[in-house]
C-alpha cells in the first residue's frame, strides 16, 4: 500500500491521503495504537465502514474447544482466542439529517496520519452530507504510555458553509458483529458475542459497562468520561444498556464554530478481582486522567517517545522508504511491548486477532532481541511473564513424560493452544528460544537482579527438558528426535540443527547459571550430576552434515530427499501451505523460512566462514519464504557472507511486510516479528552486530544504494551509536563508561570522549547465489 499514491514516504509519520475503501482493513492495522497493554486498531471513528473492528487487552481471551477428527493423548482440548474487548474508540455524528458516513455524500477531503513522535493519529476529512451541508471533522486519538489503562480521543467538528445541527454519540460498544472470517488458516477463529453482560452505567458525561466472558471468567471493564466545549446552546444526555453505554450531544453550530468532545476511556480486567473493584480501578484510572488532561496526556506521549527515539533511533540515508519503514516497524514493536507489564507479546501485537492472538516464539527469536536493545525493560517483563508460565509449562512436560518445562507453541496464557502436533509441541525449540532471550537480555544488560530472580529458573526448567527430550546412542552422542525446527515444511525430524545447537547453548548456559546462582539452583533441586549430563549433552550433541555436498543437513537425512519442483511451481501457487498437501512438503527439500540460516545467525561461532557462504547458497535455493519471519534471516546472512545487495532487498522484503502488504494478510494485523526484523536486518545484517558474551562486536558493511546507516543501541547501562558511511564505521558513546567493543575482529575502547572511526571495508564479492523460480526478493528500486 505504502507504493499506492494514497501514502506518502515520510521519516517520521505514516500519512494517507484520501479515504482508501479497499485498504480499510489494512489501513487499520497499520494506524492501530497500542501500549502493549491496550490495543486499539484504526478504524475510523464512527465505527463504519470497517473492515476488521478491533479492541484488544493483553491477555483477554475466550476459550473455546479444539475439534479433532482423531484424538490422541496430550492433545490440548481447549484453544484461547483473543476477543474484541468493548469498543471505546466510536463516536458517531449526525449531520442535520443524516449520519456522518463516509460511503454517503461527498467525501472532499480525508487525512489520517500517524505520527511516529508524538504517537498520535489524525484525521481530518472535509465531508458534504447528501444533502448538501459541509462538515470538518478533525479527531487526534492515542493509548497512553504514561497511563497504561488510558487512550483517549479529541474529537472536533466545525459547520463550514451553514449553520447545522450537531448529534454527536459517544459510546462504548460491547460485542459488536464482526464480519465472517476469511477461512485462512492464519486469521482467527471469530468469537461472536463473547462478553456476557454484568453491568452498565451512563450519568451526565460518565459511561461504564462491565462484562465477563462466558468460559474464560474474565471480567472486562470500559469506563469513559468527557468534556464538551461548544455553543451556548449545547445539550448532554446520557444512557446506557447492557452493551451500549451512551453520551449524546446535541448542539446548533453557525458556520466557523465548532463542537469539540475530549473522551478520556480507560480500561481494567482481572479474572480474580470483584465487581466492586474492577468498577472501581477503571473510575480511578479515569479520575487520573481527567485530572492529567488531555494536553498534559500528548506532552506524555510526546515525552515518553523522545526518550524511546533518543536511545533507539535508526537513521538511513540513501532509501526514504526504508527509513519510514523502519521507524514505522520499531514504533510497532514498541507498541507491542511497552506496557504489557506481566503479559505475552502476540505474534500480531495488539493490531488485530490474526492467528487468534497467540504468542509464538516470534517474541523470543524476532522482537526481544530488539527490543533488548532499544527498551529493555519491556524484554525483562515479557521474560518474567514466561516465568510465570512455568507452573503451566510444568505440567505440560509431565503430561508429555518429559521433565523440566515444555512452553507451548502457541498461547495466550501459557497453556498449549496448538491443536496441531507436527508444527506446535513439537516445535520444541521454542524452549531454546526463550532460553536464548533470557542470555542475550542478561549479556546485553547486566541485569543481575533478573538472572538471578528469573533467569536461572528459565535456564535450569529448558535445560531438563533437552537432556530428557535428547536421548545418548551407544557411540555416547547426544540426538534429539523427532522434532519440527524453524523450517514448519519439514515435521518430526531428527536432530534439526537450529534445535541442536539451541539446546545446547541452553545447556551450557544453565551450566553457566547454576554454578553462578548455587542458592537458586538449589532450591530448583539442581544437583551435580544433573549439570554433568548437561555438560556433556551439550559436548556430545550430533550436528548431521553432508560431507558430499560439503553441506549442513537442515535435519538428518534432509538432503537425500528429492527436491522441490520449483519449476512446475506457479507464482499464485505460493504460500505452499495453501496448495499443496503437507505430507508432499514434509518429504521434499523445500524450506518454508530461514532455518539452518537462523543457526548460522544465532550460533554464528559454530560455523566456519566457508561452511556459513556454502550453507547459505545451498539453503538459498530451497528457500521460498512462506513466513514473514524468513526474509530478516535471509538479510542477516546475506551481509554477513558478502551478498549485500540480495540482503538490501531482504531487508526490503522485512521492513515492507505491512507497508506493502506482502502476504496479504495484513488486515488481520501486523507481522510484528518482522517489523522487528527489519531493525534486525539493518544493525545485525548491514551493522554485523553480534552480542559475544558481555561484549558486543560489530562487522558493518554497506550496500551501495546506502550513503549512510546510523543506529543506536543501548547496552550496560551505556548508549552506543555506530554511523557507518561508505567509507568508515566511528563508533560514540553517547552516555556513561567507556565500553569495550570489537570491529572487524580488532578490540576498540569507545568513552564519550574517545570515538574510534575504522574504516570500513568492504566483503569480497560472491557469485550471487540462485533463490527458487519465482520466489527471488524484489530489487529495491
Ligand atoms: C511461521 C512460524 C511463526 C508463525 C507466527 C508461521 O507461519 O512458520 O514460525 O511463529 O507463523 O508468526
Amino acid at each position: 500500500m505504502i507504493t499506492h499514491p494514497a501514502y506518502t514516504v515520510d521519516p517520521w509519520s505514516l500519512h494517507e491521503r484520501g479515504l482508501q475503501l479497499d485498504m480499510l482493513a489494512q489501513s487499520e492495522s497499520v494506524f492501530a495504537l497500542s501500549n502493549g497493554h491496550i490495543g486499539w486498531r484504526g478504524n475510523l471513528d464512527e465505527g463504519e465502514p470497517h473492515g476488521l473492528p478491533g479492541s484488544y487487552l493483553n491477555g483477554v481471551h475466550e476459550l473455546r474447544p479444539l475439534p479433532y477428527a482423531e484424538a490422541g493423548y496430550g492433545y490440548p482440548e481447549s484453544g484461547q482466542s483473543v476477543i474484541n474487548v468493548t469498543n471505546g474508540k466510536i463516536i458517531r455524528l449526525l449531520v442535520d439529517d443524516e449520519p456522518f458516513d463516509l460511503r454517503y455524500g461527498t467525501l472532499r477531503s480525508h487525512e489520517r496520519t500517524l505520527d511516529l513522535r508524538s504517537g498520535l493519529l489524525h484525521r481530518v476529512c472535509e465531508w458534504t452530507s447528501p444533502s448538501g451541508r459541509t462538515v470538518r471533522v478533525r479527531s487526534t486519538r492515542l493509548v497512553a504510555f504514561s497511563e497504561r489503562a488510558i487512550a483517549a480521543i479529541r474529537f472536533e467538528v466545525e459547520a463550514v458553509d451553514a449553520e447545522v445541527r450537531l448529534v454527536v454519540q459517544s459510546e462504548l460498544v460491547a460485542n459488536e458483529a464482526l464480519p465472517q472470517g476469511s477461512g485462512d488458516p492464519r486469521a482467527t477463529s471469530a468469537i461472536t458475542a463473547p462478553l456476557v453482560a454484568e453491568e452498565d452505567f451512563a450519568a451526565g458525561m460518565r459511561l461504564r459497562l462491565v462484562h465477563t466472558t462466558e468460559r474464560s471468567r474474565l471480567r472486562v471493564a470500559a469506563a469513559a468520561d468527557h468534556l464538551v466545549e461548544g455553543p451556548a446552546e449545547t445539550q448532554t444526555s446520557s444512557e446506557s444498556d447492557a452493551d451500549v453505554s451512551r453520551l449524546t450531544v446535541t448542539s446548533q453550530v453557525a458556520p466557523g464554530q465548532s463542537l469539540r468532545l475530549t473522551k478520556f476511556v480507560s480500561y481494567g480486567w482481572s479474572a480474580e478481582r470483584s465487581l466492586p473493584s474492577v468498577r472501581d480501578q477503571v473510575d480511578a484510572a479515569l479520575a487520573g486522567a481527567r485530572s492529567t488532561g488531555w494536553e498534559q496526556l500528548l506532552a506524555q506521549q510526546r515525552s515518553y517517545l523522545d526518550d524511546f527515539w533518543e536511545h533507539a533511533d535508526v537513521e538511513v540515508d540513501g532509501d526514504p522508504q526504508i527509513q519510514q519503514a523502519v521507524r514505522f516497524g520499531l514504533f510497532h514493536a514498541l507498541q507491542a511491548g511497552a506496557r504489557g507489564e506481566g503479559r505475552a507479546i502476540p505474534a500480531k501485537g495488539l493490531t488485530g486477532s490474526g492467528y487468534d492472538g497467540h504468542c509464538f516464539w516470534d517474541t523470543e527469536a524476532f522482537v526481544l532481541p530488539v527490543l533488548t536493545y532499544t527498551h529493555p525493560e519491556a524484554v525483562a517483563d515479557v521474560l518474567r511473564w514466561r516465568q510465570n508460565t512455568l507452573p503451566a509449562a510444568r505440567d505440560r512436560a509431565l503430561q508429555l513424560g518429559l521433565r523440566g518445562a515444555t512452553f507451548p507453541w502457541r498461547t495466550v496464557t501459557g497453556s498449549e493452544c496448538s491443536a496441531y502436533w507436527p508444527a506446535g509441541t513439537a516445535a520444541f525449540h521454542i524452549n531454546a528460544d526463550v532460553a536464548d532471550a533470557v542470555t542475550t537480555y542478561v549479556s546485553a544488560t547486566g541485569d543481575e537482579d533478573f538472572a538471578r530472580d528469573t533467569g536461572v529458573e528459565i535456564l535450569v526448567e529448558t535445560a531438563r527438558l533437552w537432556s530428557s527430550l535428547g536421548q545418548t546412542d551407544a557411540d555416547g552422542t547426544f540426538h534429539i528426535d523427532g522434532v519440527t525446527g524453524p523450517d514448519e515444511y519439514s515435521a518430526l525430524v531428527d536432530d534439526n540443527v537450529f534445535t541442536n545447537l539451541m539446546a545446547r547453548s541452553n545447556l551450557r548456559t544453565a551450566v553457566a547459571a547454576v554454578q553462578r546462582y548455587p542458592e537458586q539452583a538449589a532450591a530448583l533441586g539442581v544437583s551435580a550430576e544433573e549439570t554433568t549430563a548437561w555438560r556433556l549433552a551439550a559436548d556430545r550433541t550430533h550436528i548431521p552434515y553432508n560431507a558430499d555436498l560439503d553441506v549442513h543437513e537442515q535435519h538428518a537425512g534432509f538432503t537425500r530427499h528429492e527436491k522441490w519442483d520449483f519449476a512446475e511451481t506457479r507464482a499464485d501457487q505460493y504460500p505452499l501451505l495453501l496448495h499443496y498437501p503437507y505430507f508432499d512438503l514434509y518429504r521434499k527439500q523445500v524450506v518454508k523460512q530461514a532455518d539452518l540460516v537462523l543457526a548460522m545467525y544465532k550460533c554464528g561461532d559454530l560455523f566456519s566462514d566457508q561452511e556459513k557462504r556454502r550453507n547459505f547458497a545451498y539453503y538459498e535455493a530451497l528457500t521460498v519464504r512462506d513466513s514473514s519471519l524468513s526474509a530478516c534471516c535471509q538479510a542477516i546472512m546475506a551481509a554477513e557472507v558478502g551478498h549485500v545487495d540480495l540482503a538490501y532487498a531482504y531487508l526490503g522484503e522485512a521492513a515492507l511486510m505491512d507497508l506493502d502488504d506482502l502476504e496479504n494478510n495484513t488486515r488481520d494485523g501486523l507481522h510484528i516479528a518482522s517489523l522487528a526484523g527489519s531493525w534486525l536486518a539493518l544493525v545485525a545484517g548491514f551493522g554485523g552486530m553480534r552480542q559475544k558474551g558481555a561484549t558486543l562486536t560489530f562487522a558493518p558493511r554497506l550496500p551501495g544504494q546506502l550513503s549512510r546507516l546510523a543506529f543506536k543501541v543501548q547496552t550496560r547501562g551505556r548508549c552506543l551509536r555506530v554511523e557507518i558511511d561508505s567509507s568508515a564505521v566511528t563508533y560514540t558513546l553517547t552516555s556513561g563508561e567507556p565500553l569495550g567493543i570489537v570491529h572487524d575482529g580488532t578490540q576498540l575502547t569507545v568513552s564519550t570522549t574517545r570515538s574510534p572511526r575504522m574504516p570500513l571495508v568492504a566483503p569480497a564479492p560472491e557469485p550471487a547465489p540462485e533463490q527458487p523460480e519465482g520466489r527471488r526478493p524484489a530489487q529495491r528500486p
